[in-house]
């Protein structure tokens, strides 16, 4: 097209999801010109090693080890590297110049998403990550954009397809954590290493992104409650599905009265709500606002060309506003945050309490629930025959200051063999 602008578009990174990028940038040109109203030109990508075979067919001629030649003549850089740096420093980089920065690095924005905002908006130049959280899901510009006009209240995703995978296989094979895992990286679906992973801090960078644009702020990694799956037993998991619940490695986001709280933890979800149907390594977001009510977005969480379709989304949005030459603002006035304490938090809880089966233990358990003001709603017990039996309690609503207190006292009792397992209940 002629009098078309033509935008100069650098690649920074070449790997499952950069090559798709360039494919995607190298085969749809003419139609991605028409969207966005300006040519995009790959002018280059910037890798570490030129003569790495890739997964898709590139022009050996765009590859380059420059990296920073590569930002300085470019109009939009695409950063596709992962980690803390060189990303970092190839972001601010590229916006101190005005150009505009699409990233998929979770890692990054959870650590340094205030700095680099405020880096984008002094120099006029937009910062984009929608692939950042819950891969092809469009999720962020949902929450950022569509919803702008209402109030979010809560967030909570499935964000991890990882461990969304584990827990699924655990729940419909009845196999444990151990073997699920292993099950996991043979096939592919875990890497060697998992602790980013199993660990939760992968979706608790995905949770501090998500509490950020919901609620208008900054909430970094750092101030996000996280604990993994590597606890849950194939005991939880059976005994959960009896009494008709799922557990999911959830992130969440909630304004709750006392400030903002995020934090990932495994819970307990009805399986009749709609995160409970998400099975194997697919991600989903359950967003509950004031006006809207319930919302739910579904898809694939990773992958090469799933995440490259969030990055082009961003591609196409930046180019837009790049041809025509608006001056988008930032997504909104960002508000210093209000942090909930993690121990004001209130939710259900789940208990597991492995105990001795005599008269009056009962009595004494439930006396320490009510010492503490925590409400049981139901309890089950399940006798050994050796004269232990395994309890699991069912509580109503209490603060997490009220559920560590209790459960201190539980452990104190002399009928209290162990606590085996605390897991919040969430969802209605
Ligand atoms: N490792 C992540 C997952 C994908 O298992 O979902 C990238 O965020």
């Amino acid at each position: 097209m002629s009098g078309v602008k033509s935008l100069k578009i650098a690649l920074l990174g070449c790997g499952t999801v950069g090559a798709q990028v360039a494919r995607i940038l190298l085969e749809d040109q003419a139609e991605l010109t028409t969207r966005s109203g300006a040519q995009l030109e790959l002018t280059g990508i910037a890798v570490r090693n030129t003569s790495t075979t890739r997964d898709v067919e590139i022009p050996a001629g765009l590859f380059t080890t420059d990296a920073e030649t590569l930002i300085d003549g470019a109009d939009v850089v695409i950063e596709l590297l992962g980690g803390l740096e060189p990303a970092g420093t190839y972001i601010a980089r590229a916006l101190t110049r005005g150009a505009s920065v699409i990233t998929g690095n979770k890692a990054l924005i959870a650590a340094h998403g205030a700095q680099l905002n405020a880096l984008a908006a002094e120099h006029g130049a937009q910062l984009r990550y929608e692939a950042a959280v819950a891969g092809a899901i469009p999720i962020l510009r949902p929450i950022a954009d569509s919803l702008a006009g209402d109030h979010i209240t809560k967030v909570m995703g499935i964000v991890n397809g990882t461990t969304n995978f584990i827990l699924d296989a655990m729940d419909s094979t009845g196999a444990a954590f151990d073997d699920v895992l292993a099950e996991a990286q043979a096939l592919g679906y875990a890497e060697a290493d998992p602790t980013a992973d199993v660990g939760g801090h992968d979706a608790a960078a995905k949770a501090a992104i998500l509490a950020s644009l919901a609620f208008h702020t900054t909430v970094s990694i750092d101030q996000v409650h996280c604990q993994g799956i590597t606890e849950i037993t194939a005991q939880d998991v059976a005994d959960a599905k009896a009494a008709g619940y799922v557990i999911k490695l959830l992130a969440i986001a909630e304004k709750t009265g006392s400030g903002i709280s995020a934090r990932v933890y495994p819970a307990l979800l009805d399986r009749s709500h709609p995160l409970g149907s998400v099975r194997g390594a697919f991600n989903a977001v359950f967003v509950e606002a004031q006006n809207a009510g319930d919302l739910m977005f579904y898809g694939a969480g990773a992958g090469g060309a799933p995440t490259a379709s969030a990055v082009m989304g961003d591609v196409v949005s930046v180019a837009r506003a790049l041809a025509t030459g608006t001056v988008l603002p930032a997504a909104s006035a960002l508000e210093a945050p209000v942090l909930a304490d993690f121990a004001e938090v209130t939710t259900r809880y789940w208990i597991g309490l492995s105990v001795t089966d005599q008269p009056g233990m009962l009595a004494r358990i439930a006396s320490v629930f009510a010492e503490h003001g925590v409400s049981i709603e139901a309890m089950n017990q399940s006798t050994a025959g050796d004269g232990t039996a395994h309890l699991r309690m069912l509580t109503h609503e209490g603060s997490e200051e009220a559920l560590a207190s209790t459960i201190g006292d539980l452990e104190a009792l002399d009928t209290v063999a162990s606590v085996t397992s605390v897991l919040r209940v969430e969802g209605n």
